[in-house]
């Protein structure tokens, strides 16, 4: 059967990855979170001090990160950082509070789009992330655009790290999430926007099962569909 690339784009924290994780799994594709890619060099930065404003700093700190996933005992994909697991660092608030910052960059973006073209070279592949259906894989098959209710995504957010042992209050998460989505759809370099042929999901009422569940069956429909304009063609 045909594989696809399947591209979920969307605002913060309103379940992308949870749902692209586990739409990837359904269909036995690959999943590709991208967003973890710009926290991992978010936290390369602030471990090595890298000024945002100095060109060759950032330029010489790209040409020393490598970023892979690999997956742990559970099947869960993990992201490292130079060989080292950096899953739950990257998801931790200081990390949020400057990973839009790192990711507006002109020579981040440029590194981290080509690594991810890479990563989605053979096809059966989910990728999430801002810009993948409009800048990534703009060719993709399948495009999906997800918002929520701000509310939502910040109960949801508050859960997570909650159940990683870090209380956070809400309101603190609003405002980064606010804030996120102001820089991540205002930057100039590939700012987010819903691809034109994307298909919008709001997920403010849906349950993850429920999200999945719409996804894969717009997945099976397109890989119907490309299989009959190959025995067409
Ligand atoms: O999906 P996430 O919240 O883990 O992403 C973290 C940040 O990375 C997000 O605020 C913007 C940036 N990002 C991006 O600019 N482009 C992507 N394709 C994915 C994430």
């Amino acid at each position: 059967m045909k594989k696809i690339i399947l591209a979920i784009d969307g605002y913060s924290a309103c379940g992308k990855s949870s749902t692209a994780k586990a739409v990837a799994a359904e269909l036995n594709y690959t999943y590709i979170d991208t967003g973890a890619m710009y926290r991992a060099v978010t936290l390369y930065f602030h471990e090595h001090h890298v000024s945002l404003t100095n060109d060759k700093e950032v330029e010489k700190a790209l040409n020393n990160i490598d970023i892979t996933f690999h997956n742990n005992a559970e099947k869960e994909t993990e992201t490292f950082l130079n060989g080292l697991n950096v899953e739950d660092e990257i998801r931790k608030m200081y990390i949020s509070e400057k990973v839009s910052h790192v990711s507006s960059l002109a020579a981040v973006r440029e590194a981290m789009v080509a690594q991810q073209r890479k990563l989605g070279k053979k096809s059966g592949i989910v990728m999430d992330g801002r810009d993948i259906g409009t800048v990534v894989f703009p060719e993709a098959e399948l495009k999906v655009f997800m918002f929520a209710d701000v509310y939502v995504r910040a109960g949801r957010r508050q859960k997570e790290l909650m159940e990683k042992g870090q209380l956070v209050d809400l309101s603190d998460i609003i405002q980064n999430l606010e804030k996120r989505d102001k820089i991540d759809s205002t930057r100039e370099v590939s700012p987010l926007r819903q691809a034109k042929d994307a298909i919008e999901l709001d997920s403010s009422f849906l349950t993850l099962e429920e999200q999945v569940d719409h996804i894969v069956r717009l997945a099976l429909g397109k890989i119907l569909e490309e299989k009959k304009e190959t025995i067409s063609a």
